[in-house]
């Protein structure tokens, strides 16, 4: 099938582009567990994400706060964080995406978020069952480099606001030692979902169920 080029498309075509572009994420997502969706957010808005966890980062970082220097899993990165509101809005706001993208009803459960830099690795693994229906988000980076992130068998080199969507209890997802240059640094965020239809629905917002309110209702 040949797709027109969106600036020569009516409203109609368009609709029905989207819809064919939507199909086919489903069908991967189906077939492999896992999906790149290019532009999943806005560059504009990863790139101010960006800022956002740079800062914030460095914040934690001249505080001494708990986690400015990584965790167990990524010891050396910065500014970790589980459940930052600004991430957090963005799992809430992004689901219908997310479940046009996978074909899937979804919960949101909880958001992690890392700022890594060179000497960083993230070990091959699978996650808990809070992450069953998962996206790893880039925001952007700094300095000539691009490290990819590894699903099963194919590495992605993001560009910025790229997700790759994944079953993150099944499938094993790891990043190589980081080569980049000192200056590089690389934002990313973790959103993950679980399938209200699927094995894990007690997990929707990581069993936080005081968070209910939080994610179902608006003031
Ligand atoms: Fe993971």
């Amino acid at each position: 099938m040949t797709y027109l080029q969106p600036e020569h498309q009516d409203n109609n075509t368009c609709q029905e582009h989207k819809k064919v572009i939507m199909n086919k994420n489903v069908k991967i997502f189906r077939e492999k567990g896992y999906v790149l969706i290019k532009n999943f957010i806005p560059k504009e808005t990863s790139k101010y994400l960006f800022e956002y966890i740079r800062f914030t980062s460095h914040a934690m970082f001249l505080s001494g706060e708990k986690n400015s220097r990584g965790d167990e899993q990524v010891p050396g990165s910065f500014g970790v964080r589980h459940g930052d509101m600004a991430f957090d809005s963005l799992m809430r706001m992004m689901k219908p995406k997310m479940e046009e993208c996978t074909g899937l009803e979804l919960y949101p459960t909880y958001t992690y978020a890392r700022l890594y830099q060179p000497g960083n690795e993230l070990k091959k693994h699978t996650d808990r069952p809070s992450c069953e229906v998962s996206i790893t988000l880039k925001l952007s980076d700094t300095g000539k480099y691009n490290w990819p992130i590894w699903m099963v068998d194919t590495p992605y080199e993001l560009e910025d606001g790229d997700g790759v969507i994944y079953r993150g209890c099944d499938l094993e997802h790891w990043r190589d030692v980081c080569g980049g240059p000192p200056e590089y640094r690389l934002g990313q965020v973790f959103m993950h979902y679980v399938d209200k239809n699927g094995p894990y629905p007690e997990y929707r917002y990581d069993k936080r169920y005081a968070l209910s309110k939080l994610f179902e209702d608006n003031l």
